[in-house]
């Protein structure tokens, strides 16, 4: 099926002006200050010190950064859909018996979140919508702008929920049981911000889904690219480890009498950063929580409850690790006379995109005059949930000093610009190609 032919729009870009139909859209660019202006909006919601925000997923702020995004894809006449955990998807255009080709990303931030992990993704989709209207431009396939409900996973582990029940990686059932950070029932969280949506998970496979984000990480600054195309993301494992001692008197207990949580904890996280080191190359670990009870000054410990982080990008690498993770626990057990329990809180594979896709990306960046190169994620992404239903890409662009998960995150507006015109043209391309 051939495109529909689109009238000469009478507004728009003036290099876009002159063209007409879908065949004649290689000169569409984004307006890069209208995006600017959409990212320093949704900033605002639940913004904290330092120009950084705080959005943890279903708390008021999610909601009021939800309901503004919705807004905005109203205001586009886009129609909307909430599905059964809050995912959000609205479509423009095409022949509705055809899959769309999605976009999209998340719109949850970590406590102490900067600007554009995850929102830009999505700000940047609503700019290609924004970009089609403005010229009349239609295309053959709809277009799909989505966000998923905690993609974090600070609040709700696993990372990455909604995209994954959206694709089928987890029922809806299991994710409203999930008990958050803060004992709350994701369930009941949901309903509390009325985003408990009517529309059925796993939802409507697309026909091929592209993520733009922030790279995260220092590579392409370092490089002086622009444009990574990103070939997949490294495997993930989180655990919450609980560490029983018993509280005891800080001044009356003999050293050789205590059962100490805290020391125990202690000592499993240097094993950690010991484990990282041994296993090497892609290997990482964090201890990024810690939570003591009763945590005084005076009173030797009776629980700590910490958490794990491993990546890798190589599977078995990763495994060796969460072994080796295994006899610190056995280790620490014996030589400091606590229980250590384990449990497992995300455990994703990692995942290789789509090699035609990666292709795409990366002739889309060269096309458009863009320097580009391919490189693997580092942090996790809700493509990696969306490749298991569909083709999967994702953008990146560079974050200045490598900084993200912190209020001074930051990426040049001509880099957001550049990767917001990949998707652009990535979309269309793909939204054009025959059925
Ligand atoms: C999500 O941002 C993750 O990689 O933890
Ligand atoms: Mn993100
Ligand atoms: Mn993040």
């Amino acid at each position: 099926m051939s495109p529909p032919p689109a009238p000469a729009p009478e507004s728009g870009p003036d290099s876009a002006r002159a063209t007409s139909g879908a065949v004649a859209t290689h000169a569409l660019r984004i307006d890069a200050a209208r995006l600017a202006e959409r990212l320093r909006e949704l900033a605002l919601v639940g913004a904290i010190d330092g120009g950084g925000v705080c959005r943890l997923a279903l708390t008021d702020a999610d909601r009021d950064a939800r309901d503004l995004v919705i807004g905005w894809m109203r205001d586009l006449d886009m129609e909307v859909r909430i599905d059964a955990v809050g995912n959000v998807v609205a479509t423009r255009g095409g022949d509705p018996a055809l899959a769309p080709v999605m976009c999209g990303s998340h719109i949850d931030t970590v406590r102490t979140g900067g600007k554009y992990d995850g929102n830009f993704g999505v700000l940047a989709g609503l700019e290609v919508v924004e970009t089609l209207a403005a010229t009349r431009t239609d295309t053959v396939r709809p277009l799909a702008v989505a966000f998923f409900t905690d993609e974090e996973g600070a609040r709700f582990h696993p990372d990455m929920l909604g995209s994954l029940v959206y694709a089928g990686g987890m029922s809806t059932e299991t994710a409203l049981e999930l008990r958050g950070i803060d004992g709350t029932r994701l369930g009941d969280e949901l309903d509390r911000i009325g985003y408990a949506g009517s529309h059925p998970c796993p939802g409507p496979v697309p026909y091929a889904f592209v993520e733009v984000h922030i790279e995260q990480g220092p590579v392409l600054e370092a490089a002086g690219i622009t444009i990574g195309a990103v070939t997949g993301v490294q495997g993930i494992h989180w655990e919450e480890i609980t560490v029983e001692g018993r509280s005891a008197h800080a001044g009356t207990t003999p050293m050789s009498m205590r059962l100490d949580a805290v020391h125990a904890a202690a000592a499993l996280t240097m094993r950690v950063r010991e484990i990282v080191e041994t296993v090497g190359g892609s290997q990482v670990g964090t201890v990024g929580s810690f939570d003591v009870h009763p945590n005084l000054v005076n009173v030797v410990a009776a629980r700590a409850v910490i958490t794990v982080d491993l990546r890798n990008t190589d599977a078995n690498e990763l495994e060796r690790a969460i072994a080796e993770l295994g006899r610190a626990c056995t280790d620490i057990e014996r030589s400091d006379s606590v229980v250590i329990t384990r449990r497992v809180t995300a455990d994703f594979d990692p995942v290789d995109f789509d090699p035609a896709m990666v292709d795409r990306v990366e002739g889309v960046a060269t096309t458009l005059g863009l320097s580009v190169q391919r490189m693997p994620s580092g942090a996790g992404h809700d493509a990696q949930m969306l490749a298991r239903v569909c083709p999967a890409a994702m953008i990146f662009v560079p974050s200045v000093a490598g900084l993200s998960h912190n209020v001074a995150e930051h990426t040049e507006l001509d880099d957001l610009e550049a990767g917001a015109n990949v998707l652009l043209h990535t979309m269309l391309d793909l939204a054009n190609e025959a059925p």
